[in-house]
């Protein structure tokens, strides 16, 4: 079997749903069921013995050493983390103690248990561990995509706490020679992504006569992939990646979230049309996010070359499903925008200021 961390959040539980889907391997998901990890998103599988939950901190290494030494998994695919860079800002703490000290005790355990394998099942176990590609900084318009060698520049508290864990799994595949892979993937969006990033909150939003916010002049770029894609890609290099390698994940597909924005509204506008105008309308300039890295954009041509993964959905069949998804999942909606969610929209958008629209 297989440990899954974070399998609650968004692409861990369609990592873990994407898994089951396609094999019969068990999976063990530790998740301490966060504001963003949720219980909902594994519904259909609550009953399927394949999948063990267990609610717990991934920096509680008695906890994660007594279930390596019951499960005996195989792999570990490591998911948990605090995630959204503009909670990083408000709070950065949360970042440090999960992002860092967690993934540092769960390395610890992780070795531990790793030492005393016998050598068969010690070489062929992996710790696989999923980053960003925020760890490598910005881009200017003109600069070539990030590959694998791109210096680590982080400008998040966020980014800086996820580069720290990449250096500390970099360091027990150095120093120990635990067998881990990390992979360092694009903005992802798709089924069950938390309405507080960009595609979700401007789906929930423009359905409940909302502002739409863009940070800025709302020309920042991200390369989005579809996140069956990134969970393929995943899979991929759990059976193939070369143990102390890295690998960078994204879909090609670079898009300025004003662009982003105007497509979800388009496609709002033909699947759940307004009795007048257009969602684009609802659309509101709001003060920037410090720090708002401009560019991101992913060369994913070595998991291509290596490991032959490419991306399956384009950004215009992607996106689609997606905001279908939403429309047909109304209830799950409902179920998140709870009280603590919406604490966290007053305190991040009530102090940005509402511009003019920037043509
Ligand atoms: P998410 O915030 O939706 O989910 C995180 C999950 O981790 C939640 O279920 C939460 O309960 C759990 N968690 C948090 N702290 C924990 C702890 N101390 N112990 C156990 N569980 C804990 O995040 P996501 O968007 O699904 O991202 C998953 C991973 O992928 C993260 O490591 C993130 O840095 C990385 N990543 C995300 C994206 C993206 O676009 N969302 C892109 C590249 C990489
Ligand atoms: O690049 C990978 C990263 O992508 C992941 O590591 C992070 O976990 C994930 O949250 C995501 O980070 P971003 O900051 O790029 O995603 P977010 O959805 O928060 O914002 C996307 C862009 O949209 C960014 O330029 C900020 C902008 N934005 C966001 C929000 C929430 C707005 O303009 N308005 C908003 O209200």
């Amino acid at each position: 079997m297989i440990l899954v961390t974070g399998g609650a959040g968004f692409i861990g539980s369609n990592f873990v749903l994407d898994w089951l889907s396609q094999d019969d391997e068990p999976v063990i998901n530790l998740d301490k069921l966060t504001y963003a990890g949720n219980i909902n998103n594994l519904a259909n599988i609550n009953k399927d013995p394949r999948h063990i939950f267990i609610q717990g901190d991934i920096g509680d290494t008695a906890l994660v050493a007594a279930l390596l030494a019951q499960y005996k998994p195989r792999a570990i695919v490591h998911f948990a983390a605090e995630s959204h860079v503009d909670r990083s800002i408000h709070g950065p703490a949360a970042f440090i103690e999960t992002n860092i000290n967690g993934t540092f005790g769960l390395l610890e355990a992780v070795r531990a248990h790793w030492t005393n394998l016998p050598a068969a099942e010690k070489s062929a176990f992996r710790f696989l561990h999923v980053s960003t590609d925020e760890v490598y900084g910005t881009l200017s318009a003109d600069d070539a995509p990030f590959t694998e060698t791109s210096a680590y520049a982080p400008n998040s508290p966020y980014s800086a706490s996820k580069a720290a864990s990449d250096h500390l799994v970099r360091s027990y595949h150095h120093t120990y020679g635990l067998p881990t892979l990390t992979t360092n993937c694009s903005n992802n969006y798709g089924p069950y992504h938390f309405p507080e990033k960009l595609i979700p909150l401007i789906i929930t939003n423009a359905r409940a006569g909302k502002p739409l916010p863009i940070y800025g002049d709302g020309q920042q770029v991200r390369d989005w992939l579809y996140v069956s894609d990134h969970c393929t890609a995943i899979r991929r290099v759990l059976v193939a990646g070369k143990p102390g390698e890295v690998y960078n994940i994204g879909g090609w597909n670079e898009k300025a979230n004003l662009d982003v924005v105007h497509v979800l509204c388009d496609i709002l506008d033909t699947l759940d049309p307004k009795s007048d105008g257009s969602y684009r309308d609802q659309i509101t300039y709001v003060t920037d996010r410090p720090g708002h890295d401009r560019r991101y954009a992913i060369d994913a041509r070595k998991i291509e070359r290596e490991l032959g993964w490419k991306p399956a959905e384009t950004f215009e069949t992607g996106i689609r499903k997606t905001v279908q998804w939403y429309l047909d999942n109304q209830p799950w909606v409902s179920d998140v925008q709870s009280g603590a969610y919406l604490k966290w929209v007053e305190k991040n958008y009530s102090q940005r200021q509402v511009g003019e629209e920037i043509s």
